[in-house]
This record gives C-alpha cells, sequence and structure tokens, in this order.
C-alpha cells in the first residue's frame, strides 16, 4: 500500500500499490468523466503533481502526445488514467470541478444548474461556475475555445458526444 495527498481537500488516501491515479479519484467518489475512457486520449482526467513526481509511474508516448496538445498542461501535469502510484509521498492537485468532453456534453446539461465548475479540459477555463445555471452562452464559449485549436487536434483528443454525463 501507498499513501498519498489530494489538495486543496487535504485528503490522505492509502492506494493499492501499482492503482492509476483515476481509480484512487473514482474511489474518492469524485466527477472524472474520463470521456476516453481511460486511453490518454481525452485530459478529462488531467491533474497537476505538487510533490513526488517521481512515486510515479513514466508518462506513456500517448500521454506526452495529449499533453502536449493542452494550453493548461505544465511541466508537472498528468493524466490520472495513466499514472500509476508505484512509491509514497505523492502530493496531487486535483482540479476544482469537472472537465466536459465535448460541447455534445454541455449540451445535455442545458438549463441545469452546475453541481460544481464545469471546465474546458483543453484550457482550464471555467466554462460554467459552481451554482450557476448552464446557458447557451457557454455552448458558444466552448465553442470559441475548441475552433482556436487546429482540427487535428480532434483526431487525438477523442472527447465523444455520447458519453456518459450523471443527471443533476
Ligand atoms: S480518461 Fe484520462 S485521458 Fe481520457
Amino acid at each position: 500500500m501507498k499513501q498519498i495527498k489530494l489538495q486543496p481537500l487535504n485528503q490522505d488516501v492509502e492506494v493499492l500499490t501499482d492503482s492509476t491515479l483515476l481509480s484512487v479519484l473514482l474511489k474518492q467518489e469524485m466527477n472524472v468523466l474520463q470521456a476516453c475512457g481511460g486511453q490518454g486520449r481525452c485530459a478529462t482526467c488531467h491533474v497537476y503533481v505538487q510533490t513526488g513526481e517521481e512515486a510515479l509511474s513514466p508518462k506513456s508516448e500517448q500521454e506526452i502526445l495529449t499533453l502536449s496538445f493542452i494550453a493548461s498542461s505544465q511541466a508537472n501535469s498528468r493524466l490520472a488514467c495513466q499514472a500509476k502510484i508505484w512509491q509514497d509521498g505523492l502530493v496531487i492537485e486535483v482540479p476544482q470541478g469537472m472537465y466536459i468532453g465535448s460541447i455534445g456534453e454541455l449540451k445535455t446539461l442545458i438549463g441545469k444548474r452546475a453541481q460544481q465548475n464545469l471546465i474546458h479540459p483543453l484550457t482550464g477555463e471555467v466554462l460554467v461556475e459552481e451554482g450557476k445555471l448552464i446557458l447557451r452562452s457557454a455552448l458558444e464559449k466552448m465553442a470559441e475555445i475548441d475552433s482556436s485549436f487546429s482540427t487535428d487536434l480532434s483526431q487525438i483528443l477523442l472527447p465523444t458526444e455520447n458519453s456518459i454525463v450523471s443527471e443533476r
């Protein structure tokens, strides 16, 4: 077993050695969209390592590629579905909200109230703040951000129209 800390929740979690960060987040009942099904292609599980990068498995080629397309990516970025926990001492910063996988995803939420911040996966921008009504303007904002990225990107990052969003 290994010990890790999740920030800003200040939560200490004991995890099985070699488990993925994604499995840990899901066990903590965090709302991670995993639009690509954990294949390292959508960035809806993007987290930052605050301390202990060496406690994780190295980045895969797919992870490096996907992170290279994300505007909010930093040297300490990891995709939770790809990173396995090998040692103690890890401190992870999780997003304050949920990444939205696609415009289609967001469309299904129009008219509902956001239970948490809804975040664009490529830029980290908050599309809708927690507690606010989800309006069509959020779709426009997402479309505007998407169009600022190249078309090749959509072939690499595959958030799908039919990925699952929990009902609110
Ligand atoms: S779930 Fe991790 S990149 Fe898609």
